[in-house]
Parts: C-alpha cells; structure tokens; sequence
C-alpha cells in the first residue's frame, strides 16, 4: 500500500495507524519461519498490548501469547487468551493474588529466580487449588532478572519441584543485551555464546535427575539464531508485528506497520515545521521517530506537544493543516501512549482497536 493512503482526513491527528496488510504478512512470515523449525513461537504482547492482533498471531499458528505484566495477563484472560507466560517475576502478596485470580482461566506460567518467591508462590497456589507453571530464569548476560547458569538454576529448580502446586516446566534466559545489535557473524556468535548457558543449564538439570520441558525467550532481533538452535524451545518475540524505526535497520525482512499520523500546526520560520505529536505521543529512548514521507523533513527534538521538525528540499512546502507520517522509534513504548489504534487497509480505516493493556504496568 502506498504512504499516501495512509493520509485518512477522518482521522484526528495525532493518529497510531497500523497498516493491516503489513501486520498480516509479518504475522505469517514470522510463524512461516518457525513452521520449520521445533521451536515455537510465543508471541510478546507487550509490544502491540491489543487483543485483536494476539488473536491474530493465534491464529496464525502461535503457541500462546507472552507477556511482561499481571495487568497484561488480566487483558489476555479477559480477551480469552489460554496459554499465558508472564515472563517475568511475580512478586508480592498483591500481585500474587491477582495471578491468583487468573489460574482457573488459563494455564498460567511465570519466571522465578528467588526462593523466597518460589515459596509464596506455591502457598497461594495451595490456597487455591490450582497448578502454576513455573520456568526458573536464568541471567545469560543482560544482567537483568534471573540466577547465575548451572548450580544456582539447578538449586532453585529443585526448590520449584518440590513445591506442592508449581509445575517446573524449564528455563527462561532473555539475550535482551544483543537484540538491537547490528546483524553479522559477530552478532550470531555472541547469541550463540548466551545460549550456551541455557544448553550448559538444560544438561546440569538433566544430571540432576530434573527434566527440563521448556527453554523460553529470544526476541525479534535474535530470531534466527535462537530460534534455530537445538535447545530453545520457544520464542518470545514481540515487535516483528509492527515493527518501528529500529527494528527496521536489524530486521529488515519485516516491513514497517506503525506509523504516526502527525499534523503540521505551524511554520514559524524557513526550515522548520511544527508537528503536534509530542513526547506524549512519541518516545525517545531510541531515537527520533523517523519521518517517512516528506523527503528532507527530519525530526529534531520532541517537546510535550510538539514536533520540531527541520526542513530541507521538497520538504519546505509544508504548511499548517498538512499531515506527516512518521515511524515510531520504539513501537513497544509508543502503542502505551494510545488508547486506541486505527487499522487502515487499501487506503480505508477497517477497524479502530482499543489498546487494552494501555498502562497495564502493575
Ligand atoms: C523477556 C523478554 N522476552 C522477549 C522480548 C523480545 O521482544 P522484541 O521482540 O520486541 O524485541 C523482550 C523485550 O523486551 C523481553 O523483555
């Protein structure tokens, strides 16, 4: 679909459009890779947190849906999701007990690298008569969540066994470190090595007499490489759907489906155009959003409502009451500034879907 077809004047600005076509071929080209590989795919919701597309990405063939959050797990149950991974810990009595709330809806699993964690776990699992699913995460270099590889995953795993109500289903270790590094040799061997410690992990189980089922994580930027290697078991990749301006320089075999319709409100000056997507709208940590089709405009700076745009060239003739559209520079940040996303198909806004884990972050 052409740019152009994305300029809807029924849409308000500034506008979150997804372009349908786009998602879909993602979604399918994504579970096309896996489709040949033991691997499967679970899908992160913590980049789109819209139901519409993880039922999208079920449809497809994906083995359940993951996600960062209990309140991203309460959107999925309610949405009707079955298969959770919450790939994180869950700590805390209130936390704990929301999780708690969910277990008879779905099977529910969760990452745990703390004994005293396990322990509470179990209890409130107990209490409720329901089975929790557990994989011990592992830190394989993000420096993040997670216990050291070998001994410490292996104690903790036995602790998890030997809880009345928690299933050990296997590992998680997230390459998070690596996902945004330039693709390469270099960057394939140094994904190679992480995984090693999960390969290394999975066999110390195994000696132990411990079965390990599971070995989960991995993400867009690493999905070559660990999802074709013999010890991973799932992957949980997130931002392929919609891709942003990041993602499209390491995985540019996905094509960009996000997009942020932004209106020209001034012109103050040669050279410089004023949008009206701010820091509210759009998110830094990345980058500046990249405008994608008002060749020589660039973004600057954000402020909170505005877009200093500078010009060059064809650029230039923008004037106030125009639209840009611009690609996110981290799509996972900028879907939880929306409440809503438009669905735009052949130059028709299909469908408007509520973002309904906006916010979700408790
Ligand atoms: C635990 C975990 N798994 C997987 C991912 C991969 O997400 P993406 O595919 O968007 O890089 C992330 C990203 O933050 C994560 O935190």
């Amino acid at each position: 679909m052409s740019r152009r077809a994305l300029f809807l004047p029924e849409l308000d600005t500034p506008a979150l459009v997804i372009d349908l076509d786009v998602l879909d071929r993602n979604i399918r080209a994504m579970q096309a890779f896996f489709s040949a590989k033991p691997a499967r795919l679970r899908p992160h919701f913590k980049t789109h947190r819209c139901p519409p597309i993880a039922h999208k990405q079920l449809a497809a063939g994906a083995t359940g849906i993951t996600c960062a959050t209990v309140g991203e797990a309460e959107v999925l149950v309610q949405a009707g999701v079955k298969d959770i991974l919450i790939a994180n810990e869950v700590v805390g009595e209130t936390k704990i007990s929301r999780l708690m709330g969910l277990i008879r809806h779905a099977a529910l699993t969760v990452a745990v690298d703390d004994p005293a964690n396990v322990r509470d776990l179990s209890a409130a699992a107990v209490a409720v008569r329901g089975k929790l699913g557990v994989l011990v995460e592992v830190d394989i270099g993000m420096g993040r969540c997670g216990v050291r590889p070998g001994r410490p995953a292996v104690d903790l795993a036995r602790l998890v066994q030997k809880s009345k109500n928690l299933d050990f289903r296997g590992l998680q270790g997230y390459e998070g470190h690596l996902v945004s590094k330039e693709p390469g040799p270099s960057k394939d061997a140094l994904v190679r090595d992480a995984l090693s410690h999960l390969r290394a992990t999975k066999r110390a189980l195994e000696s132990a007499g411990i079965p390990c089922r599971e070995v989960s994580g991995g993400g867009t930027g690493t999905y070559k490489v660990t999802g074709a290697h013999p010890v991973m078991t799932e992957i949980q990749a997130g931002s392929y759907a919609t891709m942003d301006a990041t993602y499209a320089r390491i995985t540019p075999e996905f094509a960009t489906a996000l997009f942020c319709i932004v209106g020209i409100v001034s012109r103050p000056k040669k050279g410089v155009a004023i949008g009206n997507a701010g820091l509210k709208s759009l998110t830094t940590e990345f980058g500046m959003p990249q405008v994608a089709d008002a060749p020589g405009a660039v973004v600057e700076r954000l402020a909170e409502e505005h877009t200093i745009i500078k010009l060059r060239g064809a650029s230039e003739k923008l004037r106030p009451g125009d639209r840009i559209l611009v690609v996110p520079s981290h799509g996972c940040t900028t879907f939880n500034l929306y409440t809503c996303v438009y669905g735009i198909r052949r130059g028709r806004v299909e469908c408007s879907w509520q973002i309904a884990a906006r916010g979700k972050s408790q």
